[in-house]
């Protein structure tokens, strides 16, 4: 099912299989019993986007590449940064100034050339693919490489194995390059063609920010592929993407499965990852929140109906985002010495 031929050539830390949580207190809240949280917070270099490089990774090396090349907004770099060195293998990578701090250190430990561009990641986009040109590196830009979107396929796989083959009603998915979604509509497909599962399939959403929406705006529109979006920002760094390569094919499964898009606004992902870590426990990274926020909003639309089975994919772990989940008036200073006042103790 996955491209690398031969064992010897797999490059892994231990990626995969993450866990599939039931979010009980929060589901009841907003209105979802069956509500679900496929956590990719914590695979190596915490986010989803390890399974992309231990395939592209892997791949690469059996091909024989010595350098590779790519634009980042951050999560992706890091990850590619620290498969390649697991391979032995060069890395260039290029990540806007903006990107979170931490996905820096990652590539900067792991020994890759590291730029930073005062940009966005389209701008990361048109340096790499000069530079490929010139220097004849491996462009392991999303979807530029056939491989990495094989290793995101295995979410899909794993959430169907996790449910028993039983498919899920809706899930949500946080929409930058959109290489996880097309993955998993991808898996499902397969499946499908395997005789595994049978015509259903969930319908599949796309989560954006509301200031970053290309996909939504061309879904609204039920166009086949999107516009750049202007002055695109948002908290949620890594779904910072104003024209996915692949926003047809995003556009495609979430068509072919009756799925939709939806924008979220910044305030909104960030009250939800607070709700969602005060209910579960679960620390999620700002574009897995934005997807609580959408399932609230689409079950409060009857969009997603009662009884329905909805998963969320948090794509990430919130302590790569240190800037996020604290508020200052939750927090008192003591002196050595001091007792603790009620009512502030618990
Ligand atoms: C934490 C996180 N979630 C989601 C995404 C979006 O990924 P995709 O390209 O699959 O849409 C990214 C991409 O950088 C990310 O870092």
């Amino acid at each position: 099912m996955l491209p690398v031929q031969h064992a010897a050539n797999i490059v892994s830390l231990g990626e995969g299989m993450t866990p599939l949580l039931p979010l009980k207190r929060l589901g009841e809240e907003i209105g979802i019993a069956d509500l679900w949280m496929k956590d990719e917070g914590i695979i190596p270099t915490g986010t989803f986007k390890a399974r992309g490089a231990t395939v592209g990774v892997s791949r690469a090396k059996e091909l024989g590449i010595e350098t590779i090349a790519m634009p980042t907004n951050g999560n992706a770099g890091a990850a590619w940064a620290v498969y390649a060195a697991r391979a032995g293998m060069k890395a260039v990578i290029v990540m806007p100034v903006d990107a979170p701090k931490i996905t820096r250190n990652e590539c900067s430990i792991s020994g890759v050339q590291l730029y930073l561009v005062d940009g966005l990641i389209s701008d990361a986009g048109k340096i790499v693919g000069r530079a490929v040109e010139q220097y004849g590196w491996f462009d392991a830009s999303t979807l530029k490489e056939p491989y990495r979107l094989e290793g995101k396929k295995t979410m899909g796989y794993e959430i169907l194995e996790q449910f028993n083959w039983e498919i899920p009603d809706v899930i949500l998915y946080p929409t930058g390059g959109g290489v996880g979604l097309i993955g998993i509509y991808k898996a499902l497909r397969e499946l499908q063609a395997l005789g595994w599962i049978g015509e259903k399939l969930p319908r599949l959403v796309s989560v954006q920010a509301s200031g970053c929406a290309p996909i939504v705006r061309a879904w609204e529109a039920r166009q086949k592929s999107s516009e750049f979006w202007e002055h695109a920002s948002t908290v949620a760094f890594g779904i910072t993407v104003p024209k996915a390569l692949g926003d047809f094919l995003v556009l495609e499964a979430v068509y072919e499965t009756d799925g939709c898009a939806i924008a979220i606004d910044d305030d909104e992902l960030l009250r939800e990852q607070g709700a969602a870590a005060r209910a579960e426990g679960t620390f999620m990274c700002p574009e897995g929140a934005a997807t609580v926020a959408a399932a609230r909003k689409l079950r409060e639309s009857g969009w997603i109906r009662s009884g329905e089975r909805v998963v969320l994919l948090n794509t990430g772990a919130g302590i790569k985002y240190p800037d996020t989940g604290m508020h200052e008036g939750d927090i008192l200073i003591l002196q050595p010495g001091d007792s603790l006042d009620l009512p502030h103790a618990p």
